[in-house]
């Protein structure tokens, strides 16, 4: 097994990175039987949050978790050497260090974040965490490993490309989310351009998040449709060559519901709205198909 990592991305807050995050990871273990890795990166470590209350009802496993040292923070702020230190400074061995992996249930774990990702970036960060994943053939033991992002590009999005295959970006359609497309498709864009020619990076493609809905223009309002093809029509004449990869938006989108926007949002719990799940379900296989069939992705070469 060398499982196929995925970034999340998107330089705005509040667009559905960490929902998508936590219902890619449920979908993939729960329906489809894959095992998966969730490597949450951003400070607000809410994909962490979302997936011990989903597991356990409560943080109490996350905070004895936390205070143990067994965190993301202790792999990125540990000794050259990769030994980690616990907030009480006792040292972990390496056995558990690789424990910092913890199990939410057969198919699914995480590598918790921690707040204290906020103070704690240093370039050195990122070598430790790939030592990590080398050191305990993390890619060995997983179909999937999704990174959660934060909303800005800095030194954890940068890590998560680095070790990705693929980045899937989360947006909603208003005219903000489009501002907050250029910025990172430009910072992509210089990203792809300095990378090493062995190592391919591919969008899986666009997920629009949080619609409005209404029963034309397929849920979507008029002013999001028109939105959706000023974007369509940017990333397909004039990004796509940039990235080294097609954009391929996904047809099922996720329609805003009140009544969930300030709970837990993990889909199959709100089962009053099935269409969230039936949509992510939908999204979940074709992007296992597009992980799977990567070719897909890559802009044909024209030789002249
Ligand atoms: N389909 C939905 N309908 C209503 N609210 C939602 C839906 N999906 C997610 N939310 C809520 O939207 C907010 C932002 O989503 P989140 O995934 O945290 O965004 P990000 O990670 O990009 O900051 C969260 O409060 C989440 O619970
Ligand atoms: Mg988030």
């Amino acid at each position: 097994m060398s499982a196929k990592s995925i970034s999340i991305l998107n330089m705005k807050g509040g667009v559905g990175k960490t929902t998508t995050t936590i219902n890619l990871a449920i979908e993939l273990g729960e329906t489809h039987n894959k095992k998966v890795l969730v490597v949450d990166l951003d400070p607000q470590f809410n994909s962490t949050q979302s997936l011990f209350m989903y597991t356990y009802k409560n943080l109490d496993t996350y905070f004895s978790l936390r205070d143990s040292g067994k965190t993301i923070s202790s792999i990125l702020s540990s000794g050259q050497n990769g030994v980690t230190r616990s907030r009480e400074g006792r040292l972990a061995t390496a056995n558990e260090d690789s424990n910092i992996i913890h199990s939410l249930t057969d198919n699914l774990k995480i590598l918790p974040g921690d707040l204290a990702l906020t103070v704690e970036a240093n370039s050195a960060s990122s070598i430790k965490l790939k030592n990590f994943f080398r050191q305990y053939q993390v890619k060995n033991d997983f179909d999937y490993i999704i990174f959660d992002c934060p909303p800005t590009w800095g030194i954890y999005t940068t890590l998560a490309l680095d070790m990705s295959d693929f980045y899937l970006i989360p947006t909603k359609l208003d005219e903000f989310s489009t501002i907050g497309i250029d910025i990172l498709t430009q910072k992509i864009e210089e990203f792809v351009y300095a990378l090493d020619e062995h190592k391919s990076l591919l969008c899986l493609g666009l997920i629009y998040t949080l619609t409005n809905r209404s029963r034309s223009q397929k849920g979507i309002s008029r002013d999001q449709n028109v939105i959706k093809n000023i974007v369509e029509r940017h990333f397909s004449e004039e990004l796509e060559e940039s990235l080294r990869s097609k954009v391929i938006p996904f047809s099922p989108i996720l329609p805003f519901y009140p009544s969930i926007a300030h709970k837990s949002a993990v889909y199959s719990e709100h089962t009053n709205i099935p269409l969230l799940q039936l949509r992510m379900n939908d999204i979940t296989s074709e992007i296992i198909r597009r992980c799977e069939n990567p070719n897909m992705l890559q802009l044909e070469i024209i030789h002249s």
